[in-house]
């Protein structure tokens, strides 16, 4: 069962837990819980939920996959780089930037940082 903690400099922590197999994304489970990440398109193309993805050490990491969609927002963001797109796509090596509205947190625990990633659209 993913753990979810959504962290930002203005509130406290929030954690919920996902549904093993559940394909909801970081931005649905984080409007489930009441978490307020800014988005917009929620079609991964106006960055507005840009997050960050920290994962806690030992934890394992799974399904880092990132659609065409993200990796094309990302880099017009500058927020990855082809080397951590070949990483996450040939060796698990999870980005530190995604998009919170394609982003579906699998067999995990993660730390998403919102709102100090917020960017203007
Ligand atoms: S809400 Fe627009 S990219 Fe996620």
């Amino acid at each position: 069962m993913p753990i979810i903690t959504f962290r930002s400099s203005s509130t406290k922590d929030k954690r919920a837990y996902a549904t093993a197999g559940d394909t909801s994304t970081i931005l649905t489970v984080a409007k489930a819980n009441g978490v307020q990440i800014p988005f917009e398109c929620e079609e991964g193309e106006c960055g507005s939920c840009l997050i960050r993805v920290e994962y806690p050490e030992g934890k394992p990491r799974m399904a880092i996959a990132l659609t065409e969609r993200e990796k094309a927002k990302l880099r017009e963001l500058e927020k990855i780089t082809e080397e951590q797109i070949r990483d996450a796509e040939v060796n698990d090596i999870a980005p530190p930037y995604r998009l919170a509205c394609q982003f579906i947190a699998r067999e995990e625990e993660v730390i998403i940082h919102y709102e100090v990633c917020a960017v203007e659209v």
